[in-house]
């Protein structure tokens, strides 16, 4: 697809479809909308009077567009204003999405509210999302030529080319992060994760792969217990990109949960939805998205992607709850639970990315099903130590179009996690979940660190007017935004003492 920056009146463009989002504040229909109404001999009023369009949210109409220039309008429910990057996104996807298997070939899209260069990145990324189909990876029969029919021109009106040429190459990282979390795990098992990721070496990546002996070697005894039930076996990925080797005293590690299929181990999940779980390695598959794609953008970045990579599942072989494991930290666990695997994973992994010279960390995670059941599929929960460096990566999501909220870290409910055979148990009950999977996290990092729990919006569980059923690339956009703005930011070096 080609994303181009127009300017003018959308009133002039020659297109197959205009985009026109309705806000809520529009009913009376005025000001630049009556303008573009009335150009069209009241195109808009007649779908509005029809019936055609109403404010159900994302709801959508293609209509004639009348006296325009245009073949169509595709009118769009735009909510309430002021929701930037986010709502740019999601109308660029709607926009897109509706005329996939259509005839149209070229959309404009205006966006009447909040046009800056952050949301016309985030709307030309919206527009890439919205062409992206789930069944391109698999389908061999029903996925036709029609199906495969999408808009190949968007433009942007009123937008600057430099911000939709960054919107694409972030709308193309996104997609890569979702074709990675949706395939499934008899395809993408950690070797080929590990085989995935050394292709990054042709963006200027150096690119490293830890096996079981390393892991043992390393004493990485929570990864590698975590691995040792299944047949294939585990593998630690990281990409450092070209600015991380000569980088001053400030180094960036995004770690990503990399669950290839989490059956739960021997503390085995109900059956119902358990396939769901191909989609727990959607962490690593953001993290190693997002390197992708600040390699492309600014391969100068101190940014390194870890992902550490298993199959969480029953066997002869595999880690009983009751084992005691080691950390590569030193702390000794006793694994209550071996359905808190990611945890143990993102523990090691922290540790090796600390190793290796990481002066932050952010990890990114499908981590409770607590955060699923609190936050839903719209919004990703994280947790800072320090709070500062939070509202870093807060910043970036909003810029970048995502819905992030901070969750705190309660340090009382390390209490929870009190083993009378080992340092920390790894799981501390259902109670707060969500909070205490973070603080099982802050034991295995000395930086500053931020979790982010991602296990609702990973993936829709349905097909929604922007996506369908399947991973969403979830935190990709952030993290590319966070990377970017990461050399120039202010930042806490150290945890504050407390
Ligand atoms: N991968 C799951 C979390 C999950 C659940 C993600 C549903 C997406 C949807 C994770 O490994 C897990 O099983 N967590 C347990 C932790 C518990 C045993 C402390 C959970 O949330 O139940
Ligand atoms: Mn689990
Ligand atoms: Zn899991």
């Amino acid at each position: 697809m080609r994303v181009r920056a127009i300017s003018g009146s959308p009133a002039d463009v020659t297109v197959d479809v205009l985009a026109v989002p309705i806000y809520r504040d529009d009913a009376e229909l005025s000001g630049d909308l009556a303008e573009l109404d009335a150009a069209s001999g009241g195109a808009i009023r007649h779908a509005i009077d029809w019936g055609e369009f109403n404010l159900v949210e994302h709801a959508s109409a293609l209509v004639d567009a009348g006296d325009l220039p245009a073949e169509r309008l595709l009118l769009l429910n735009g909510g309430v204003r002021g929701r930037g990057a986010f709502r740019a996104r999601r109308l660029a996807a709607v926009a897109t999405r509706r005329l996939n298997g259509r005839g149209a070939r070229s959309l404009a899209i205006w966006l009447r509210d909040g046009e800056d260069d952050d949301a016309w990145t985030a709307a030309a990324a919206g527009a890439i999302a919205g062409t992206y189909r789930a069944t391109a990876i698999y389908g061999r029969v029903r996925d036709t030529e029609a199906m495969q029919r999408s808009t190949d021109e968007v433009l942007f009106v009123g937008a600057s080319q430099a911000a939709v040429d960054r919107g694409a190459i972030i709308g193309e990282g996104i997609a890569f992060g979702r074709d990675l979390a949706n395939r499934s795990a008899n395809d993408l098992y950690p070797e080929r994760m590990a085989e995935v990721a050394r292709e990054l070496s042709d963006d200027g990546c150096r690119v490293e792969i830890l096996e079981p002996a390393d892991m043992e070697r390393l004493g990485m005894g929570l990864l590698a217990g975590v691995g040792q039930g299944a047949a294939h076996e585990p593998r630690l990925i990281a990409i450092k990109l070209p600015g991380w080797e000569d980088a001053g005293d400030r180094r960036l590690a995004i770690v990503g949960k990399g669950v290839c299929f989490d059956s739960g181990g021997i503390s085995i999940k109900p059956a119902e939805n358990m396939g769901d779980m191909k989609h727990d390695k959607s962490g690593a598959a953001a993290v190693i998205a997002a390197a992708r794609t600040v390699a492309r953008l600014a391969p100068d970045t101190p940014l390194m992607a870890v992902a550490p990579m298993v199959e969480n599942m029953p066997g002869g072989n595999a880690q009983r709850p009751g084992d005691v494991v080691k950390a590569m930290n030193g702390m000794t666990v006793e694994v209550t639970n071996t359905d808190a695997e990611g945890r143990l994973i993102l523990a090691d992994a922290m540790t090796w990315a600390e190793g290796e010279g990481a002066t932050h960390v952010v990890d990114v995670a499908t981590l409770t099903g607590a955060h699923a059941i609190a936050f839903g599929d719209q919004v990703s929960a994280y947790f800072a130590r320090p709070r500062e460096w939070g509202s870093r990566i807060g910043d970036a999501a909003e810029r970048a179009g995502e819905w992030f909220w901070e969750m705190p870290l309660v340090a009382e409910y390390r209490a929870s996690y009190d083993s009378p055979h080992a340092d920390i148990v790894n799981s501390g009950g259902r109670d707060g979940a969500l909070i205490k999977a973070a603080v099982f996290l802050s034991e295995f990092v000395t930086v500053p660190w931020v979790h982010v729990d991602i296990a609702g919006t990973a993936y829709l569980s349905a097909e929604k007017p922007y996506g369908p059923k399947g991973a969403t690339g979830a935190a990709v956009a952030a993290l590319v935004q966070l990377a970017l703005d990461f050399p120039g930011l202010s930042l806490p070096e150290v945890i504050p003492g407390d």
